[in-house]
């Protein structure tokens, strides 16, 4: 039985967001709706996700003794990870010492900040189909690895890294050279690892979101969203849509290998099923072919999409998993997602247009509200449902670009 406490009172269910970007920004709505006490914390301050908690902390979260001294202080009875760059290893120790419960598992969140963590668990150790790679540490080991077999075209990527930071296609032997000094200017943490891989000539590539939540009888269970589809640009996702229509035999394969993958994801410290969440697992298709590509233990930013598809969006699924209430992943009616760029480096923007973005039918939108603008900085998102995801994916681009960002 779950029991839900009230906030601000001494018996509050306190959640911990490391991470309060746009995704957890729309976890912590979620939670809140709940009657859940919130603690958002991120790197800067008045991040999204600072502006709707009760509590906004701004700490490095990549530094173990700040990541410590922060849980010990707030005693959150569940730290839920919304990115990458964390002390993970801290996180795995404050859950082996049962200081604290990890969204999904600490060892999830450890396996998926680094590339060469969980391409091993899935290519060595579930032997589940992925590109062919390589772990490299320098140029001549780079341009050895293609050699031997990896071949071009390749991708080149920092295993630290994410929204294709760093990262780079390789199209022949005059390439090599500029796709690592870009690898390495690109990488999060400095240590000068990259990941080769063989490029996939896939029709399309899905996010197949999937989430262990826990059953009426007590049991864990896994169900799974409608895949989305998407088009990623420079590493970036700029569109997507639900639902992908796929062959039965490669979504029968596409959820097989999200299973495999999550379960081993959710495994206890003693191998027991517990992690519970929403996992974005990432695929390339081709044909009936399927291809793991990556893991997020947590809501995929081509999944926000579902806050217009779905009945519980991909950040309520993840809320309510998380408490350990039951879930409903169905589709409500098709629908997309275009993001809405800066466009300028500049400080407290303004967006011109939003009445008319909303004018178009079907349309909803989101803005982030962060406090500062980049060129390539995702400030917000337009979303549309349709008849079909074609229609769907006209209106948001359209929608998208009726929203004008500018200096005020
Ligand atoms: N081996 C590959 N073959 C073909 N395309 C790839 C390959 N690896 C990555 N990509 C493309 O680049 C995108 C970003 O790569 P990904 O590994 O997901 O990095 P990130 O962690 O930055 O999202 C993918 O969604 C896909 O479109
Ligand atoms: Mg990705």
């Amino acid at each position: 039985m779950t029991t839900l406490g009230t906030p601000l009172s001494p018996h509050a269910t306190k959640v911990m967001l490391l991470g309060a970007g746009e995704l957890g920004k729309e976890v912590l709505i979620a939670l809140q709706r709940l009657g859940v006490e919130t603690i958002a914390v991120d790197r800067y301050e008045h991040a999204p996700g600072h502006q709707v908690a009760h509590h906004a902390r701004t700490i490095t979260m990549s530094d173990p003794a700040q990541l410590k001294a922060l849980i010990e202080a707030e005693k959150p009875d569940l730290v839920v990870p919304e990115i990458e760059a964390i002390a993970t290893p801290m996180l795995q120790e404050l859950e082996a010492a049962g200081v604290v419960k990890v969204v999904p598992t600490a060892r999830a969140a450890r396996l998926t900040m680094d590339r060469e963590g969980i391409r091993r668990l899935a290519a060595e150790t579930l032997a589940l189909p992925t590109s062919p790679y390589q772990f490299c540490d320098s140029l001549a080991e780079l341009q050895a690895a293609i050699d031997a077999g990896i071949g071009y075209p390749c991708i080149v990527k920092p295993v630290m890294s994410s929204s294709g930071k760093g990262q780079s296609k390789i199209e022949g032997p005059a390439d090599v050279q500029k796709a690592w000094d870009y690898a390495m200017a690109g990488g999060r943490v400095s240590h000068g690892r990259v990941i080769v891989e063989g490029f996939i000539a896939f029709d399309y590539e899905i996010t197949l979101l999937t989430v262990r939540a826990r059953a009426a009888d007590g049991s864990i269970q896994t169900h799974f969203c409608d895949p989305i589809g998407h088009v990623q640009v420079s590493g970036d996702y700029v569109e997507s849509w639900q639902p992908m229509p796929m062959p039965p035999q490669a979504l029968q394969r596409s959820r097989e290998i999200a299973k495999a993958v999550t379960d081993n994801l959710g495994q206890g410290l003693q191998g027991e099923p517990a992690g519970l969440g929403l996992f974005g697992v990432e695929l390339f298709v081709q044909g009936e072919q399927v291809w793991f590509s990556e893991v997020s233990p947590r809501p995929h930013d081509t999944g926000l999409v579902t806050l217009i598809t779905q009945w519980q969006s991909e950040f309520e699924l993840h809320a309510r998993a998380i408490l350990g209430l039951p879930v409903d992943a169905s589709l409500r009616n098709p629908g997309a997602s275009a993001v809405i760029y800066g466009g300028m480096e500049a400080q407290g923007i303004v967006f011109d247009g939003v009445d008319e973005a909303l004018a178009l039918p079907g349309t909803d939108l989101r803005l982030f509200g962060k406090p500062e603008s980049f060129s390539k900085r995702r400030m917000g998102v337009a979303l549309a449902r349709g008849a079909d995801t074609d229609q769907a994916r006209a209106v948001a681009k359209q929608a998208a670009a009726r929203v004008k960002p500018r200096r005020a």
